[in-house]
């Protein structure tokens, strides 16, 4: 006898995310820690990724797509964990669909304001999300006084994803343990990618991850940055507006609830997924599926 699926309750429905790739999990992961009854539906686009190098329009055209899909599997909230995505789509993806969508920036320059003390911030992030001037735009919301040096990374994202696919640096708990992608090679580029704040003498005392991939590479940045430098990201502040939202709304999911987590890709090696998803999200993945592109862009 077939027994009919469980109805999930309202406030049961799925909490969705949304990045390019592999690097929102580091924002889904926060989520799962601080929510636990709440379930998460993540999409990454892996197979258009990276998005940092690609025109506003194209990523814009991405987001809606993503948001379409994730909205029709019954969303009850849509959170863009990706700053490319989030700079290029976050309003039109407000204006557009059915379901509230917060980004990754406003929360990201929130724990920039909260940690600098010179008011001088460093962005490091894609070139596009750098071009885009969100940051700077959201920081100085929050503080007009305040001087934001924007970094642009073009190589992090590929490294990030090259590096978790060889499956070689993988740990178990790599949140506690900044050395994981700690070669020379991978040292090396960073440092030279942030050479310009550091050589700046500036006098910024805090640098904002302002990608979702980049918390995966804190150790060479801090190496790089040095002591006197904080490095923060958006991940714990965007959980933090979500649980506002959903206290809001009165959508937060019950004790009482079996979180259940889906994940999809447009990758098509859904097993390199699998493991490197498992690693940065800290628990298995188990439920994957693959999506094409063509059934998104119907969306
Ligand atoms: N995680 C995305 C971000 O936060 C990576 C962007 C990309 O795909 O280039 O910007």
């Amino acid at each position: 006898m077939a027994f009919a699926a469980e109805p999930v309750s309202e406030n049961g429905r799925p909490i969705g995310v949304f990045d390019s790739g592999l690097g929102g999990l580091t924002v889904a992961r926060a989520i799962a820690c601080t929510l636990p009854h709440e379930s998460i539906y993540y999409l990454g686009d892996t197979k258009r990724c990276p998005y940092g190098v690609r025109t506003e329009d194209e990523v814009r055209t991405f987001v809606l797509q993503a948001g379409r899909w994730l909205a029709a599997h019954d969303i009850k909230i849509m959170i863009i964990a990706c700053n490319t995505a989030t700079a290029a789509g976050l309003r039109i993806a407000q204006q557009m669909l059915p379901v509230p969508v917060i980004g990754v920036i406003a929360p990201g320059a929130r724990a920039a304001i909260n940690s600098t003390r010179t008011r001088k911030v460093g962005v490091l992030a894609t070139p596009l999300t750098v071009r885009t001037g969100a940051y700077t735009q959201a920081i100085r919301a929050l503080d007009a006084g305040v001087s934001v040096y924007g970094c642009p990374a073009p190589s992090f994202v590929e490294i990030v994803e090259r590096e978790l696919a060889t499956g070689a640096h993988l740990q178990e708990r790599w949140l506690q343990n900044g050395d994981v992608f700690d070669t020379p090679e991978i040292c090396a580029e960073v440092a030279r990618t942030l050479d310009p704040i550091v050589a700046s003498g500036a006098d910024v005392d805090t640098v904002v991850l302002g990608c979702t991939h980049f918390p995966l590479l804190v150790g060479p940045i801090r190496k790089a940055l040095g002591p006197g430098v904080r490095v923060v990201s958006s991940a714990e502040e965007t959980t933090r507006e979500l649980t506002d939202i959903l206290q809001r709304r009165e959508q937060l999911a019950g004790d009482d609830v079996e979180p259940q987590h889906r994940f999809a890709t447009t990758s098509d090696n859904i097993a390199e997924f699998a493991a490197a998803g498992s690693f940065i999200f800290g628990q298995p993945l188990k439920s994957i599926e693959h999506v094409s592109l063509e059934e998104l862009k119907e969306h």
